[in-house]
């Protein structure tokens, strides 16, 4: 009898302390079967109670209902606790692990460079301008001094909206220029990012679709070195540091004169290398003195007013930044580039 006692207790030990390794309603079932089934372990001890004598079996009987509600409580429990843990396709998880955390969403590199210009050209008293991507032809060629028979027009390839008369895509964020001078008048400070189209083979350090930021300056006695000077604040807050520029005659026919700026290579700290083609200088930026006939267009008087004006490449500008050798790249959407940024 003493054995027999002994023997309920260590199986209900053994019992409970198996249950901790269960952790699925299905093993849990199995588990159900083994201690408390009706072919079951504790079963099958109790049914020595007939071999005992009529004292003995009261005795047994209640250390073998003991046992046996420990254990249907113990299972109870572990069901509850798998119960609540318990995904859709019906494995359970356990709840105090930590989580997966969910995917979000990353900033593009040209919405990180573009609110970078942003901050740093409103610390200096510019307004940010946004405009129409389908454009009339006057804004975006003959108010900036290109008739339509202007061989400049050949300077950008230009998508016409089919059957819509004088509607293109934008080819130059320029289209802001008299615009911005009719809305605001002068004096006036002004930067226009924006999205760009041009009908040309794409390469490496071309694409069809791809961003500008103009900037536009007038005021009374402006000159090239306000320009430079803006130029200058520019890089340092994009670069985080003093970069240096040259000046290159340029024709626009918006602009007189006209300048390519370059900056110092950054790639070779103006050594030379493949990138600057061995100059040790990279094209930043067209730029120039606004031509008089721009500022008539906005209705300005050129005697009294003149300015500056560039048209950043702001694609180019993000390949530097971030070291893209594609620009092509930069449209595709392909989440293992973009989760780089
Ligand atoms: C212009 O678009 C003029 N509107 C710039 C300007 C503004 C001049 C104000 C004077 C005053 P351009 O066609 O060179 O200029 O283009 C300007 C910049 O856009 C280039 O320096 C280059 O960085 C970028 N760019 C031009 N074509 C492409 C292209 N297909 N893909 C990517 N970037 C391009």
């Amino acid at each position: 009898m003493e054995n027999l006692i002994t023997k309920i207790n260590s199986l209900k030990d053994a019992a409970i302390l198996l249950l901790a390794e269960v952790k699925t309603l299905p093993e849990l079932e199995a588990w159900q079967i083994r201690y408390l089934g009706r072919k079951g372990d504790l079963t099958a001890l109790l049914r020595g109670v007939k071999d005992l004598s009529e004292a003995e079996r009261p005795l047994l009987g209640q250390v073998g209902n003991v046992a046996k509600q420990a254990l249907l409580e113990a299972y109870n429990a572990k069901q509850d606790q798998l119960n609540a843990g318990q995904n859709i396709s019906g494995e359970a998880f356990d709840v105090t692990l930590p989580g997966t955390r969910p995917a979000i969403g990353h900033l593009h590199p040209f919405t990180l460079v573009t609110r970078q210009l942003e901050d740093l050209f409103s610390k200096m008293g510019f307004m940010v301008l946004d405009g129409p991507e389908v454009e009339s032809e006057y804004y975006n060629f003959e108010s900036l001094n290109v008739p339509a028979d202007h061989p400049a027009r050949d300077m950008q390839d230009t998508y016409y909206i089919k059957d819509k008369k004088n509607l293109v895509l934008r080819t130059q964020t320029s289209n802001q220029q008299v615009r911005a001078i009719q809305r605001f008048g002068a004096p006036l400070r002004v930067i226009c990012p924006g999205r760009v189209f041009r009908c040309e083979a794409t390469d490496a350090s071309h694409d069809s679709t791809f961003y500008q930021l103009e900037g536009l300056v007038i005021g009374k006695d402006i000159s090239v070195s306000n320009l430079i000077f803006t130029l200058k604040t520019m890089l340092r807050g994009i670069f985080k540091k003093d970069v240096n520029v040259r000046l290159r005659p340029g024709y626009f026919p918006f602009v007189e004169p006209g300048f390519e700026v370059d900056m110092t290579c950054l790639f070779c700290s103006g050594k030379g290398c493949s990138v600057c083609k061995r100059t040790g200088w990279v094209e930043l930026v067209p730029a120039g003195l606004v031509h008089p006939e721009v500022l008539k267009a906005g209705g300005l008087d050129p005697k009294i007013w003149s300015g500056f004006a560039f048209g950043l490449g702001l694609s180019r500008l993000v390949m530097m930044k971030y070291g893209i050798n594609d620009i092509r790249l930069l449209l595709e959407s392909d989440l293992r580039f973009l989760q780089q940024f």
